[in-house]
């Protein structure tokens, strides 16, 4: 029986797969390709195509046998979320409910859903835990916690049980060296930081330092991309063992200021490069840090490169050896099937 990864070819969804592959997983993989890669697609078969297309899902779920389903397929900009709020709500809440109603159908009642540490907005209190306040500030968040609710009452109704993972600030590469962060357009604090240090970009630019944290900038929890991959398979394997539905925070519970991280990438780079402070990016809570206890205690996951250094370095690895992302990447061709 196979995993099918929504998503699949995405940042963190190819180190899910890579990660499933690993423990020789049978994978199927259905993403549009918006903003993955082939080449992040280290197996499985591959189907090109859309959530929302309910033809797609139907020939996905007739030609192989699904017994449990991760979803990371979702539109994840949060300030392109506020200018394309619908096509957000089109992606993220209508292709999820395609795809439940297609699970429903073909009688696959296991998901674990990608979910975001945007969902809680601003926070009441720190570290995050998983009960908390959620009222998020972005149409991104929104729509993840819109999917969560939607999750809760098809377990009512259909019986589908879900794994919610909630993730904080994931960052670095996997150790195999050939997959990595490349988003075009970049948003993200790390890579950014990195093309800085490689002369990609001239400077970086710190959006505010009048926070009321230690050193004035934003506080964020990093999480490496492999670590969150593993959560993944524990959350599979919960399910398969039947094991209940349940939300968790994907974090190390400590947090780093956009100055210590922007310290930490030229003391791994050895480079200097020049800071801007501008004004305040709109939406950014001052400081995000998940309590991931929870996790721990039930799926016995534990972080296992969870200092800062060593996320830095290994962003830093993927990035040194691909300075152009999959661009120029040598890897491949991809070994798997596609279909469409
Ligand atoms: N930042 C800068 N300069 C930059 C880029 C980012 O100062 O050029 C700052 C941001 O203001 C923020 C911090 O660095 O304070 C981290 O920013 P990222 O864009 O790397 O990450 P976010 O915390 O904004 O977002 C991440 C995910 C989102 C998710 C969110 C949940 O990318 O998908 O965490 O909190 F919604």
């Amino acid at each position: 029986m196979a995993v099918l990864v929504c998503g699949g070819t995405g940042y963190i969804g190819s180190h899910v797969v890579a990660a499933l592959i690993e423990q020789h997983e049978e994978v199927v993989i259905i993403d549009r390709m918006a903003t993955g890669r082939e080449k992040a697609v280290l197996g499985g078969k591959l189907y090109l195509g859309d959530l929302n297309d309910p033809k797609i899902l139907d020939t996905v779920f007739k030609e192989n046998e699904i017994e449990a389903v991760i979803h990371l397929a979702a539109s994840s900009l949060v300030g392109e979320s506020m200018t394309q709020p619908l096509a957000y709500y089109r992606n993220n809440v209508e292709g999820t409910l395609r795809l439940l109603e297609a699970m429903h159908k073909h009688r696959v009642d296991k998901i674990v859903f990608s979910s975001t540490a945007a969902v809680y907005g601003d926070p009441e209190r720190i570290p995050i835990r998983e009960a908390d306040r959620k009222m998020p500030r972005n149409t991104y968040g929104e729509t993840k916690l819109a999917v969560e609710r939607m999750l809760h009452w098809a377990e009512q109704a259909h019986g589908i049980k879900y794994v919610i993972l909630r993730y904080f600030n994931v960052a670095g590469a996997h150790d195999n060296g050939l997959i990595g962060e490349d988003h075009d357009p970049e948003t993200h604090l790390i890579p950014l930081a990195i093309q800085a240090a490689l002369e990609q970009r001239e400077s970086m630019i710190i959006y505010g330092a009048d926070y009321s944290t230690k050193d004035g900038t934003c506080v964020r929890d990093y999480i490496h991309v492999m670590d969150v991959a593993e959560a993944h398979l524990l959350a599979v394997n919960s399910l398969r063992n039947g094991g209940k539905s349940a939300v968790y925070n994907l974090g190390n519970s400590e947090g780093y200021t956009v100055k210590e991280v922007i310290e930490a990438v030229k003391k791994v780079t050895g480079r200097e490069f020049p800071i801007q402070i501008a004004p305040r990016r709109q939406g950014d809570p001052a400081v995000l840090i998940a309590s991931p206890d929870l996790i721990m205690e039930e799926l016995n996951w534990y972080p296992k490169r969870g200092s800062l250094e060593k996320m830095v370095e290994s962003a830093w690895e993927w990035h040194r050896t691909h300075p152009y992302g999959y661009a120029e990447s040598k890897q491949g061709p991809w070994r798997g099937e596609l279909l469409s």
